[in-house]
């Protein structure tokens, strides 16, 4: 079993201080869009397969590192509403990678009290997977570390359509008032409630695009692009995507100080 330490040996600094990042002021929530498995598996010429299961290796990496860091909560792109769109092979290919990976490393996660959490429509998945995702869940529950959350089917308009729904429904029943649905209502009925507010989403792969994920949460989270494709996502990666939102100066549509 290993437990996470941070990297770094008795009397040396953390290794994200070389990356000018300041553990005293991180962000309670990061969101990542793991993109380009693909891409840099079709550059070595090998199936899009291979891609994915490289890019489980840069999901350990980071989540280490949001640990060790101290982050509260980090948010993966796993599977989007849309990606039931791919051949069917790729599909079933990324289910079973997803239920080997946590059973994997479930008792890693355990011993550094990571606190797993899915979100998304996991009705719609494949029962191994779903009994998977589930026992990370619960046995996982009572842990205070990092909240790693995985998105899986998951949309970010499915989310708000459901809670909108949900709403109407209560409504019907007399028993919601209008009034009643504010940001906060809203808050506590998508499937990031409870976790902390989104502070930053990183996008891996060079695209620029939001791809339907954390589409409320976002409203007022920085966002960070690297052209580096999922395989290839260091920690260092992760550590320089924190240092420069450090910099930047957030305003939440307010003036500059
Ligand atoms: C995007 O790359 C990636 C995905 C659709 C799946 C992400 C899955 C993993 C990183 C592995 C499993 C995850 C966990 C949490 C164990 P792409 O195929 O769209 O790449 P491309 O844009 O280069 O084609």
């Amino acid at each position: 079993m290993t437990r996470w330490t941070d990297g770094a040996r008795p009397g040396e600094a953390p290794p994200w201080e070389a990356f000018g990042v300041d553990a005293a002021r991180l962000p309670r929530h990061v969101a990542v869009i793991m993109d380009g498995n693909g891409r840099w598996a079709r550059q070595r010429g090998l199936e899009r397969s291979e891609g994915h299961r490289a890019g489980v290796e840069a999901v350990r990496r980071v989540v280490r590192a949001a640990s060790r860091l101290g982050i509260p909560a980090l948010t993966l792109y796993a599977f989007s509403a849309e990606n039931w769109k791919r051949p069917a092979a790729e599909v079933q290919f990324l289910w079973q990678l997803l239920a080997d990976t946590f059973r994997r490393d479930l008792p890693e996660l355990k011993e550094n009290g990571v606190r797993v959490r899915v979100l998304g429509e996991r009705g719609g998945l494949p029962e191994p997977v779903q009994a998977a995702l589930s026992a990370a869940e619960e046995e996982t529950a009572a842990n205070d570390g990092l909240t790693a959350a995985f998105a899986v089917n998951y949309g970010g308009r499915q989310d708000i359509l459901r809670a909108v729904r949900t709403a109407v429904r209560e409504a019907q029943e007399g028993r919601l008032q209008p009034d009643e649905v504010d940001e906060a209502w809203m808050a506590a009925r998508l499937a990031t409630a409870g976790l902390p507010e989104l502070d930053l989403l990183i996008r891996s792969g060079g695209e620029m695009r939001v791809s339907n994920f954390l589409l409320w949460e976002l409203a007022y989270a920085e966002f960070w692009s690297t052209p580096v494709l999922w395989p290839d996502f260091t920690a260092e990666d992760f550590y320089r995507a924190i240092a420069d939102f450090q910099q930047r100066e957030r305003r939440f549509g307010g003036l500059p100080e």
